[in-house]
């Protein structure tokens, strides 16, 4: 008996075909090239990725699949948009970033806007499929389907915030990588990953955003071995590469840091001045030192929060973790 979501699949591979060949054999692909080669993004990428583009019209991609697939599969796909009188394709002047499930059938689409008028408009950014049977945001992680046998033989997974960021990775050589899509991180991810890898490394990008995700992250990687990446200059992974060439693969390899470490800068009030400041922050970070099962790595972190806190001394703040400690 044929799957019953057979025909979604099919019409997001055939989409997913149109889109690649309009942007790589048409004038105005010829344009959208130009954008996505500025970007570092060259032809290998753009087939490995199955890049594509939505063209500029109304109804291009419907008129190609309308004869090819029922009504109710036509509207539950997502692809296209029924008003009264007509029906648009969803996507249009967007390029286009397939996404596919862990075992490589696509399952749907973002879009980005990539012309100076649509930015001048101010149009999102990025524009996803909506939910379909086949498509859970999430559940999805971008990149699952490439990065899957290499997370399930190194047991490590770094996370990312966008496409752009995860292609970036893939360029210079790192290929354990996967993005949400443009949400938060879920338990559903996480149990997913969890099935290949034991530890996590989280390189959102640098920015405040970027920080508080982190942030969120750690708390529903409780328990999971976690490392941190923190790109500097509030840059994401991706414009740090373009700013800096050559320098992401060592801070993806060198520029780990541990959740303590990350807790410490994170944590910390702009504003340490005053006693009562400083007690706030050393009661929420004692406890977390406490806890840490390497004694190293605890004295690197009691260094590092005594140069942090002036009214406090290495001592000090040791005798109080020394009260905490387990089996204590
Ligand atoms: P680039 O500008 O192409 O480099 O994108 P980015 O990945 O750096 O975007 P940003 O850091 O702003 O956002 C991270 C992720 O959030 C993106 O990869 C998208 O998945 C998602 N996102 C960003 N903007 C939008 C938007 O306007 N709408 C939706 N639905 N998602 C967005
Ligand atoms: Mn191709
Ligand atoms: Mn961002
Ligand atoms: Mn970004
Ligand atoms: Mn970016």
């Amino acid at each position: 008996k044929e799957n019953p979501n057979q025909a979604l699949f099919e019409i997001h591979t055939q989409a997913s075909r149109v889109y690649h060949m309009i942007l790589t054999s048409t004038e105005l692909g010829q344009e959208a090239k130009k954008y996505l080669y500025d970007r570092g993004i060259d032809d290998e990428i753009i087939n490995r990725f199955g890049i594509g583009l939505a063209p500029d019209e109304p109804n291009v991609l419907y008129k190609s699949l309308a004869n090819k697939f029922e009504e109710k599969v036509l509207s539950e796909s997502g692809l296209f948009t029924f008003t009264e009188n007509n029906i648009y394709d969803s996507f249009q002047n967007r390029i286009m970033f397939p996404l596919m499930n862990e075992y490589g059938q696509v399952i749907a689409f973002s879009g980005r806007i990539w012309q100076e008028n649509q930015i001048n408009r101010k149009e999102a950014k990025y524009k996803n499929s909506t939910t379909t049977p086949i498509f859970n945001k999430s559940y999805e992680l971008y990149n699952l389907n490439i990065a899957k046998p290499l997370i399930n033989k190194s047991k490590e997974v770094y996370l990312m915030e966008g496409f752009m960021d995860v292609i970036a990775a893939y360029r210079v050589g790192i290929t354990n990588v996967v993005a949400t899509m443009g949400t938060s991180l879920t338990e559903n991810h996480v149990s997913k990953l969890s099935r290949l890898a034991k530890s996590f490394v989280l390189l959102y990008d640098g920015d405040k955003a970027g920080q508080n995700a982190t942030y969120k992250s750690l708390n529903l990687l409780r328990g999971k071995q976690v490392q941190i990446v923190t790109v500097p200059d509030r840059l994401d992974p991706d414009e740090y590469e373009k700013q800096y060439p050559g320098a992401l693969k060592n801070l993806m390899t060198q520029g780990r840091i541990s959740e303590v470490e990350f807790l410490i800068d994170y944590l910390k009030p702009d504003n340490l001045t005053s006693l009562q400041e400083q007690t706030n922050f050393l009661d929420q970070m004692i406890p977390l030192i406490a806890n840490v099962a390497s004694l190293t790595a605890q004295d690197a972190y009691i260094k590092k929060l005594s140069e942090t806190v002036k009214d406090f001394d290495y001592q000090s703040i040791e005798n109080q973790v020394n009260r905490l400690r387990p089996n204590n």
